[in-house]
């Protein structure tokens, strides 16, 4: 793909780059989005029977074998090209901060460290009542499509019910990654917005601050959006367009 040199060369020479993702980024590796039109999660889902507290509550078994259910279809999926060129780039560059909206760990098995994750993970459910993490979640859930009812295990420290380390609508987000997510969306003079609709508050906000600090937002994204000032785009299925960027921004370097 075309990708414009000064795109390129804006990436090669960042002082402080913040790559901004969503579900996009995990499309390629199986993973299915949320808000696409055929294959998103909230198409052929409920978000209010599956992803609040009070859905939590109603139907505890309901809940826990549909995350159980996307778990699983992780452990399955392995990190794509998008992900390894996103872990290149924190090799390359002096400073990179790595925010995502995905619950998944595809970042961190590419690679990838220090990642804020605004809305928390699969991978670290806790206590609804004392907040203890659980560290005995089965390594291989074997879940048919769309998940089964499940009984969620009971906390080991007071036998609270355990819960998906999400974040539900509704909830707030982690207080700390969203304040670091900001500082750095304020700070950087590049932002990389990779696979997301930009549609969940305030989440949405991190591009948002980095433009209005005066840094360049690059969206790329299979769906072209229209852009302010400041924004540009590449459209393309990320897997294919961040190599692409990569190589353009370090051909000879
Ligand atoms: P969405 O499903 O809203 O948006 C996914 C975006 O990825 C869309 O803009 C697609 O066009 C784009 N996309 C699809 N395939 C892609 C590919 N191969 N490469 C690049 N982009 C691609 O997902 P999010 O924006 O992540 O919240 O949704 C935000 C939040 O809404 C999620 O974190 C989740 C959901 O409700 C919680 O669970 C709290």
């Amino acid at each position: 793909m075309s990708i414009a040199p000064e795109l390129a060369r804006a990436l090669a020479e960042c002082r402080h780059l913040v790559v901004f993702t969503g579900a996009g980024v995990s499309a390629e590796s199986g993973i299915p989005t949320f808000r696409d039109a055929l294959s998103g999660l909230w198409q052929r889902f409920d978000p209010a029977e599956l992803a609040t507290p009070e859905a939590f509550m109603r139907d505890p078994a309901l809940v826990w074998g549909w995350y159980e259910w996307r778990r699983m279809r992780v452990l399955q999926s392995a990190p794509n090209p998008a992900h390894l060129a996103i872990a290149r780039l924190q090799q390359r560059l002096p400073r990179v901060t790595l925010v995502t909206q995905n619950v998944d760990d595809l970042h961190e098995r590419a690679g990838s460290s220090g990642v804020l994750h605004l809305h928390g993970s699969l991978h670290q459910p806790r206590c609804v009542d004392c907040a203890a993490p659980f560290h005995d979640l089965d390594p291989q859930p074997a879940e048919p499509e769309g998940g089964r009812r499940l009984a969620p295990p009971h906390c080991r420290a007071c036998g609270g019910l355990i819960r998906p380390g999400v974040v539900w609508f509704g909830e707030s987000l982690p207080e700390q990654a969203l304040q670091r997510a900001f500082d750095a969306a304020a700070d950087c003079d590049l932002l990389l917005s990779v696979g997301t609709s930009g549609q969940v508050w305030p989440a949405a906000q991190v591009p948002q601050i980095a433009r209005q600090s005066g840094a360049r937002v690059l969206h790329v994204n299979p769906q072209a959006q229209a852009l302010q000032a400041g924004e540009y785009a590449l459209v393309g299925a990320a897997g294919e367009v961040l190599p692409s960027l990569l190589q353009r921004a370090f051909a000879d370097r």
